[in-house]
């Protein structure tokens, strides 16, 4: 197996609808992708993921813009010969095959000997632990059984890129907890070069190296997981990732890496990196996420509890700020002093869980 780098530069997809109106599914998107890279596809529904993976796999052409795999343009290779493949969230067994047949399905139109086949196949499905079932067909099996087999199919072809879209939707939530890790395991020990497209969050952090969030058909950050959830560029990044507050204001006074916001309710400092890329006068939001919240009884800014409920390993708040309503989530609250509806507490906000976007 030798993984590919993907490489898209400025792609573009318009798809023209049975009146002749024209819309843009993918607008110039850039990309580049290490070779043995997990990238994620991140966005809501309609955002342009399935898209922009299927241009990738060729089942889609592009209306403007190059992919390059490696260093080759793939533009004229269709989808049969470019040397990746794709697991689907319907997992597409053929029915009437066994589940071994599945497995050896594209090996043997690539007219590998039996022998040949046996040894890529052998190792692939101890891996994926599916000897025990090698004779079943693909109705005799649950789904995530059949979502290994699809996953083996894929691995077998040794592709130099692997594309998934949502493969482990139809999962239920526990087995897709154990698919994920199987995936990433797999990932990493083989060095595959992996796309993943999904619309879940958790599933995003939990898998990647890198994740691409798209937003309206245009990628609106790349960075690691940790990246994307400290230091959003965006109101719709930080929103998407994770649970945002917002408070709303100006920006005061900055200097090379601190920007102090003016909001209705008091001035926040926030350490900020690229404090550069603002301007004093200029509107923003404070991120403000909910671990970054602290309550007590000492501190300046007032708030009152509307809602206090103990979830175990937290204790989340409904917090009214000066007319704003924050949610606050506190870890351990067996260890700390707990607050209750009614309460009138002080806040304070920890630097290092707060960003400023553009408004
Ligand atoms: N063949 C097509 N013809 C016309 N429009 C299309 C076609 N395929 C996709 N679109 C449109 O392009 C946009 C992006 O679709 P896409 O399937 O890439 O979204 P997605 O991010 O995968 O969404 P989801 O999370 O719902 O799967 C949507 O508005 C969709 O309706
Ligand atoms: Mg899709």
């Amino acid at each position: 197996m030798s993984a590919k780098s993907v490489k898209l530069e400025n792609v573009t997809k318009q798809f023209t609808d049975d009146e002749g109106k024209v819309m843009t599914a993918v607008k110039e998107v850039s990309l580049h992708i290490e070779k043995g890279e997990f990238a994620t596809l991140l966005g809501p529904s309609g955002c342009g993921k399935t898209t922009t993976l299927r241009m990738i796999a060729g089942f889609e052409e592009l209306s403007n813009g190059a992919i390059m795999f490696g260093e080759d343009n793939v533009q004229n290779i269709p989808a049969n010969k470019r040397d990746c493949t794709m697991v689907f969230q319907s997992y597409a067994l053929f029915p009437h095959m066994s589940v071994y047949e599945n497995i050896c399905y594209g090996l043997k139109l690539k007219k590998l000997s039996k022998s040949e086949i046996e040894k890529r196949v052998t190792p692939i499905m101890d891996i994926m632990n599916l000897h025990v079932n090698k004779n079943r067909m693909p109705n005799q099996l649950s789904g995530g059984q059949q979502q290994r087999v699809a996953l083996a199919r894929a691995l077998v072809m040794e592709p130099g890129v692997l594309l998934f879209d949502e493969p482990l939707s139809n999962l239920d939530a526990k087995l897709r907890i154990t698919m994920r890790d199987e995936i990433r395991r797999i990932q990493k020990e083989l060095g595959i070069t992996a796309i993943y497209v999904t619309h879940d969050q958790s599933e995003a952090m939990s898998l990647s190296d890198r994740i691409v969030v798209m937003n309206e058909g245009r990628i609106e950050q790349v960075g690691p997981p940790m990246e994307i959830y400290q230091k959003p560029k965006t109101k719709f990044v930080s929103d998407f990732i994770g649970t945002a507050n917002f408070l709303g204001g100006v920006v005061d006074k900055k200097d090379s890496d601190r920007l102090f916001v003016k909001t209705k309710q008091t001035t926040i400092e926030v350490l900020q990196k690229d404090a550069d890329t603002f301007h004093e006068g200029q509107s923003v939001s404070v991120v403000v996420r909910p671990e970054a919240i602290n309550l007590s009884k000492e501190g300046t800014e007032s708030a009152k509890v509307l809602k206090s409920v103990f979830m175990g390993q937290i204790q989340e708040y409904e917090l009214d700020f000066n007319g704003i309503q924050l949610y606050a989530v506190v870890a351990d609250p067996g260890g700390k002093e707990v607050y209750y509806d009614g309460d009138s507490v002080n806040l304070t906000f920890s630097q290092r869980s707060l960003h400023v976007v553009p408004a």
